[in-house]
């Protein structure tokens, strides 16, 4: 017993170390660091503002200051990979994602009775850890699959991901734990995997909702709208309960898409010839993928008086909006 409490401590305290490490770091730098990308950000957007009161020569040279930031800032983001910035769709889609596990939490787990949580919660600790047991000695698929699902009611995500493992170990296309290894793919920020899982779950079992609506989630942060909308139309189709919510999110991703094709379309009559049909390159730069393009009043400036070889286009108001809607997608 003497010996357990004494691992126990030692544990413990290489915990804390490990947690406490960062303030031991060495704090004597050589050089200061180079601003971080919060910092470009905060200085982008105010020189974005002060380009919409300036004028003339004063406008340019601040657009220019601008275009060099997003520069600076695709580089930072090329070396050390993050995330892309969260469009306030793309959050609203996270959170109805998370809204609808809530419920399912509520539903399930949540108890009636105020002062009843903790001792729920003991009991439902127990019996998960009843349930993990139980596993063990029988492993059957059956009985991984209850663990893992009452793991993801109790949002503990990493038992549900290992229940959900063994699960695949047993039998590679259950669909029930591809779905759900799909999900808490895209929940934890990687929406490429999770889509792929979450593919085969909502064809494997086209009735189950939540597949649906989590494939539409990470189609749309891919920047695919077109197949969102279809997924979610599946959700509704397959009589998910969110109905208001998705119809809300279709409406957007449509609204979105029309406004790409349209500025798509602009561009291939008036900018495709020189800088490519995929914005690859031409005779003009490549302009997919361009920082620039983060920019939309520098490529404004660019476009109505022309730069260098490239002559002045002369677009509508509504063509050259968007147009800059459809260049900041690329
Ligand atoms: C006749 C060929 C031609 C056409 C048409 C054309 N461009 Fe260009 N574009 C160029 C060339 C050449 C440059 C390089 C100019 C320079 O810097 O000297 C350029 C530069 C640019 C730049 C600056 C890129 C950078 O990285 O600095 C942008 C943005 C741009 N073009 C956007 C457009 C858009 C949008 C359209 C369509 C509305 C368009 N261009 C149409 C030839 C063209």
């Amino acid at each position: 017993m003497m010996v357990t409490y004494i691992v126990f401590a030692i544990l413990m305290i290489l915990a804390l170390a490990y947690m406490l490490r960062p303030l031991f770091r060495s704090k004597a730098q050589p050089f200061p660091e180079s601003p971080g990308p919060e910092e470009l950000r905060l200085e982008l957007d105010l020189l974005k503002a002060q380009a919409k009161e300036a004028e003339g020569e004063e406008r340019k040279r601040i657009l220019v200051q601008a275009v060099r930031i997003e520069r600076q800032l695709a580089e930072l983001s090329n070396e050390k990979p993050s995330p892309g910035r969260l469009s306030p769709v793309t959050l609203g889609v996270v959170t109805l994602g998370l809204v609808a596990l809530g419920v399912g939490l509520w539903t399930y787990t949540v108890p009636r009775l105020p002062g009843e949580s903790i001792i729920s919660m003991r009991n439902e600790a127990q019996e998960l850890a009843g349930l993990l047991r139980q596993a063990e000695q029988t492993g059957t698929t059956a009985s991984w699959l209850a663990y893992a699902n009452k793991a993801y009611d109790l949002q503990d995500f990493e038992r549900a991901v290992q229940g959900y493992l063994q699960v695949l170990e047993l039998e590679p296309h259950n669909a029930n734990a591809v779905r759900r290894i799909g999900i808490l793919l895209f929940m934890s920020g990687r929406p490429e995997e999770g889509l792929q899982a979450l593919e085969l779950a909502v064809r494997a079992e086209p009735a189950v909702a939540e597949g649906w609506l989590f494939l539409g989630n990470a189609y749309f942060q891919l920047g695919q709208p077109a197949q969102a909308v279809t997924a979610w139309e599946g959700y509704l189709k397959a009589g998910g309960s969110a109905r208001e919510q998705v119809q809300n999110l279709i409406q957007t991703a449509r609204d979105q898409q029309t406004a790409t094709s349209r500025g798509q379309q602009v561009y291939l009559g008036k900018c495709a010839a020189c800088h490519g049909a995929q914005a690859q390159g031409g005779s003009g730069p490549r302009l997919r993928g361009n920082p620039i393009n983060q920019v939309p009043e520098a490529v404004r400036e660019i476009v109505e008086k022309g730069r260098g070889s490239m002559p002045p286009q002369q677009l509508t108001p509504e063509e050259m909006n968007a147009l800059l809607k459809y260049l900041s997608s690329l």
